[in-house]
């Protein structure tokens, strides 16, 4: 029923839905479109409809109004918001600026359209590694995950990484007792890299969600270390095989405040759009679109 009602009213209002692999499977459902951070980015800038949906985290509407000045973008919850977006200012970012002559300010998505604004080249982790390889500038100021920094910091040996103190709730405080049992058992173990350094070193792989999904197609069993609605695709396209997670759930709850009613509420209504004023849109769009030129290299 609310289905129906979702599949009509996108048709009447030229719109379409952007879901991340976060967000509840009754989302997942019914979008056209489901991916990872840097999968949205990319599949935003190519779409036709005039409204586009974003069920998400605040900052992925951000990224999607920014790449997209000319299209009306909505989010069921705006109160959606990942923290670890604000755990970086700009007056650490100046301070950086004006010790180092040679340095790239390096923003992760999960970041405020105002951070990305002072940046040179936003990221997601699943081409941080390769973009950061490929800057010209030695000294790199990562922000906001110091666990993503500190995985990129091990890959790209060469560069000066200078790590902020920005961390994921979800991922960050895991159960090493509990891992290292899976790891005894030898239950191969697939993580995001904005897990700890320590939790990292259990991993058989480390990568974005996009990437855990596809790398799952090489064990039968395994243990998953991000956030659980990503179960829902991994459980959809691999019905056989045995997916393990941690006995505390890793549930960003920022995510979950999406859902179907408030879905039909945007689409009816057109509430809910995302604004950025056009200063910090236009210059948050350089690193955004540096990102999408350097991160398929
Ligand atoms: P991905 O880019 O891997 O989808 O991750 C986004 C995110 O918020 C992880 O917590
Ligand atoms: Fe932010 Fe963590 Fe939620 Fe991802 S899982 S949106 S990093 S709080």
């Amino acid at each position: 029923m609310k289905i129906e009602e979702i599949k009509k009213l996108k048709k009447e209002k030229n719109a379409v839905i952007l879901a991340h692999y976060y967000v509840d499977s009754e989302i997942q459902e019914v979008a056209d479109y489901i991916g990872d951070s840097f999968y949205l980015a990319q599949k935003a800038v190519e779409l036709k409809e005039y409204i586009i949906v974003m069920a998400g985290v605040y900052f992925m509407g951000e990224s999607v109004k920014i790449l997209n000045p000319n299209k009306k973008v909505l989010m069921p919850e705006l109160l959606a918001d990942c923290p670890m977006a604000h755990m970086i200012d700009v007056k650490k970012i100046e301070e950086l600026r004006s010790k180092f002559d040679d340095l790239a300010i390096v923003t992760y998505i999960n970041s405020t359209a105002e951070i990305k604004s002072h940046s040179d080249v936003c990221v997601t982790s699943s081409n941080a590694v390769n973009i950061v390889k490929n800057l010209k500038e030695k000294n790199i100021f990562f922000i906001p995950d110091k666990n993503l920094g500190q995985y990129i910091k091990k890959q790209v040996p060469e560069k000066n990484i200078i790590l902020n103190d920005g961390y994921c709730p979800v991922h960050e405080e895991l159960d090493l007792k509990e891992i290292k049992k899976f790891k005894e058992n030898n239950i191969k173990i697939l993580a995001h890299p904005e897990c700890r350094d320590e939790t990292l070193e259990f991993a058989d792989f480390v990568g974005s969600t996009s990437a855990i999904i596809n790398e799952a197609k090489n064990y039968d069993e395994m243990l998953i270390l991000t956030e659980e609605g990503i179960l829902t695709e991994l459980k959809k396209k691999y019905p056989n095989k045995k997916f393990h997670t941690l006995s505390k759930s890793m549930i960003c709850h920022n995510m979950k405040k999406q859902n179907l009613d408030k879905v039909i509420d945007v689409l009816k209504n057109e509430k809910n759009e995302v604004v950025i004023s056009k200063d910090i849109r236009e210059k948050s769009l350089i690193p955004l679109r540096r990102m999408l030129e350097m991160g398929t290299i």
